[in-house]
């Protein structure tokens, strides 16, 4: 019970995870969704429930692309907070300010348009910010770029990214767009169930999935692969992690006890950029030497945060967003989940087993 580990807090029709040791959203498998669509059509499976036709998603997509550009009070709060700010306080403080500039319905009846100027929005909190701290200058939001993929890579790195790399990020999107009941999801329809505002789930969302043990995971694991000179050096320093009994990030997971069915697809997406001029292979095959050695030693998987932190680090994107990138897409199963949560609401109010002290006197100020 300890973590509410196996317990089951609820009913969803969005995503299998862990039958069969599978990952499916609305019945269609992982590997399918992430090779074969573009995450768009994920984020409208997810929130229409099937996937669109040409017509449904041009129309979906067109939101999405009209919501990069952002309130001018919006980029002032951007351009206020510190360089020094962690990106995901950047992207949680920024919703916030969205919020209050445009208002979800108290009737939740715009959700829909809400989210999609959120998804829309999201990559331009952090390229906004980004290029102004960094680089000193303001960014144009606007693009005619239809894909999300395509936009953070084009707006983050100012020159056209190349096909491999928005085919990788597209299917990251997807990769990491809906996970059942994971922390900042359930946290995220804990908020939904008191009937607060999409802008509020998304925060709640956000600040859970800042941890090192849920989205944070990817950035502690590629610093982890960079740290070693070569597989030998690797493999010895995993050796001497295991004797002092301490967690390696991006290994291990609540629910997929062998295999995580996103970690294939991250192997293949990471073999495939390895190859890229500007990639060094070495980091590849330190990995897959650690990876492997962890699952004989211990028995204990991959999680897609391994790899996925050095698919990011192949893509020469800063590792501070790699957990931001995260929310770009998994803010669609999030929304997903708050608005199956308001279809049939229940507030989410759990007991707890009171281990404290037995009723005792109130002590005045003067006798303690
Ligand atoms: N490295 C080394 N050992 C690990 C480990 C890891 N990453 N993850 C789990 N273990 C070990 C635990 O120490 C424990 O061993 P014990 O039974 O000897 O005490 C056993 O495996 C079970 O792990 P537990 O921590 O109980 O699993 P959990 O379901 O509570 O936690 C995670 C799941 C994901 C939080 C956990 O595996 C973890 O912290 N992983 C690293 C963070 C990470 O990659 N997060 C991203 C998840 S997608």
């Amino acid at each position: 019970m300890s973590g509410l580990a196996g317990v089951i807090a609820g009913e969803s029709a969005i995503c299998t995870c862990g039958l069969g040791n599978g990952l499916n959203y609305r019945g269609y498998d992982i590997a399918d969704l992430a090779l074969k669509c573009d995450f768009e059509e994920v984020a409208y499976l997810l929130l229409e429930g099937e996937l669109p036709n040409k017509a449904q998603l041009e129309e979906f997509t067109a939101k999405i692309v009209a919501g990069r550009d952002l309130p001018q009070n919006v980029k002032d709060v951007l351009k206020a907070l510190p360089a020094s700010s962690h990106p995901m306080d950047v992207m949680k403080t920024a919703t916030s300010a969205l919020g209050c500039v445009e208002p979800e319905q108290t009737d939740f009846s715009d959700q829909m348009d809400k989210i999609l100027r959120l998804l829309g929005a999201f990559p331009s909190f952090l390229v906004y910010w980004h290029h102004w701290h960094v680089n000193g200058k303001e960014i144009e939001l606007k693009s005619d770029e239809p894909t999300i993929a395509g936009y953070i890579l084009e707006r983050l790195k100012e020159k056209k990214p190349l096909d491999v790399e928005v085919r990788a990020m597209d299917a990251m999107l997807t990769l990491y767009a809906e996970h059942e009941f994971n922390a900042s999801t359930f946290a995220n329809r804990i908020t939904a169930s008191t009937l607060s505002d999409i802008y509020s789930c998304m925060t709640t969302g956000i600040g859970t999935l800042k941890g090192p043990l849920h989205g944070g995971a990817n950035e502690v694991a590629i610093k982890f692969v960079l740290g070693f000179s070569d597989v030998d050096d690797a493999l010895k320093s995993v050796d001497e992690l295991f004797a002092k009994k301490e967690k390696i990030m991006g290994f291990g997971h609540r629910v997929y006890r062998n295999v995580d069915p996103r970690s294939p697809i991250g192997h293949q997406l990471a073999a495939e950029l390895k190859e890229l001029p500007t990639s060094d292979p070495k980091l590849y095959d330190i990995a897959a030497a650690v990876r492997d050695k962890v699952k004989a030693d211990k028995g204990l998987p991959d999680n897609i945060d391994f790899f996925g932190g050095l698919i990011y680090h192949y893509m020469q994107i800063e590792r501070l967003y790699y957990t931001p990138l995260f929310i770009m897409s998994r803010a669609a199963g999030w929304a997903a989940h708050a608005f199956e949560q308001r279809a049939n609401n229940r507030i989410i109010r759990p007991g707890s087993e009171y281990t404290g002290v037995e009723p005792r006197d109130f002590v005045p100020m003067e006798e303690r």
